[in-house]
């Protein structure tokens, strides 16, 4: 395993992240406790100590499913999980308030069975609450010894600049993959010159860079690939075909899977930590596979042109953006 520093956490942490989202089973088409569970000690055993998660995946349930499988094995974890969401009526949307951050930390600690948080994250920017008000109250709480380090999600440079003037800031989290490359042109250099790690979400696309993609692939109940742009028919053909022309060029230059090329190509992009969305163990088995190599810069060329032949119609997962604390709550995506 690979790992990093990330300021104000003591341990290095892993490289790749376990992504806890689908654990909570909300938007996901429900999930399997004991199958998460032993997924999260499977990922503790096998190298991974950074686990991410949310108070609003599953409402409070992907906490409550992380606190489980951490008892008696807290000390070898990094927990990294976020505030600022609210959800009246099981409708989410943002409220980075100092009220609301005071409120939702005790219900963390609580569910996660821990006494600290080593990363707290302001899951989404809430722009009816001013930086400075959002950034002193976390920074009160690693004061308190609450928190260790403080990060912001899905933050642009402007907010991530008016957010750091009232607190250190140690990670930006933000959509990152092969197929959402947004943070190339702003967060990512932007990441280099200030010394912040990124945690690099959605590392498998939802799953489009797992290998396990066809057409006739199915989902059910509340699953949000069944809303998701790039899932729908004609455009997830082309990300199929990308995803297909990826995995002939992972297994001929490189003889590893299309999954181990999507890690390492995060891995290889400077300050980056790749949050992996798993909930049954055997989804991280293949782990190993994306350590021990590097891409060099005319693999990326190679791969750039790739993508550029198969995806001529590309999308963003700006679907996800929940609304904003004032406005009628929609459909939420985190
Ligand atoms: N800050 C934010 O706003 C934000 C937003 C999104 C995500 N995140 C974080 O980033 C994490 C990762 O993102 P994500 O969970 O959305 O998606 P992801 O990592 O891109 O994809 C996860 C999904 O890929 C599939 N998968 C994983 N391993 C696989 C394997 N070995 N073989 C086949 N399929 C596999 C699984 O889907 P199936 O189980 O359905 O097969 C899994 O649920 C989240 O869990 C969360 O912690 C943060």
């Amino acid at each position: 395993m690979e790992t990093t520093r990330i300021s104000g956490i003591e341990t290095p942490v892993s490289r790749i992240g376990l992504g806890t989202w689908a654990i909570g089973g909300w938007m996901w088409g429900g999930t399997d406790d004991d199958a998460s569970i032993e997924t999260i000690r499977k990922a503790l055993d096998s190298g991974i100590n950074l686990i991410d998660t949310a108070p609003v995946y599953g409402f409070g349930h992907s906490e409550e499913v992380v606190g489980r499988a951490l008892e008696g094995r807290r000390s070898q974890a990094v927990i990294a999980t976020k505030v600022a969401l609210e959800w009246p009526d099981g409708k989410p949307r943002r409220n980075a308030s100092a009220a609301r951050i005071r409120t939702e930390i005790e219900d963390s600690l609580r569910r996660l069975r821990t006494d600290h948080i080593d990363l707290y994250q302001v899951h989404w920017p809430d722009a009816s609450v001013p930086a400075e008000e959002t950034a002193s109250e976390l920074d009160k709480l690693r004061r308190e010894g609450k928190i260790l380090s403080i990060g912001v999600s899905n933050y642009d440079i402007g907010q991530t600049d008016a957010f750091r003037a009232h607190a250190p800031l140690s990670v930006v989290q933000s959509p990152y993959n092969l197929f959402e490359r947004a943070i190339d042109a702003d967060i990512l250099p932007y990441a280099r010159d200030t010394g912040l790690t990124v945690l690099a979400y959605g590392a498998l696309c939802r799953g489009l860079l797992s290998g396990r993609m066809r057409a006739a692939t199915a989902f059910s109940g509340d699953d949000l690939r069944l809303s998701d742009p790039k899932f729908q028919p004609p455009r997830f053909q082309q990300y199929l075909a990308a995803a297909a022309a990826l995995q002939r060029f992972a297994a001929e230059r490189f003889g590893k899977s299309l999954l181990a090329l999507a890690i390492r190509w995060i891995l290889d992009q400077g300050p980056t930590v790749a949050l992996w969305g798993a909930r049954r163990p055997d989804q991280i088995a293949g782990l190993d596979d994306a350590f021990g190599w590097r891409l060099s810069a005319q693999d990326f060329e190679a791969i750039d042109g790739l993508l550029a032949d198969q995806i001529t119609d590309p999308v963003g997962p700006e679907f996800m953006a929940p609304p904003p604390n004032n406005a009628e709550s929609g459909v939420m995506r985190p």
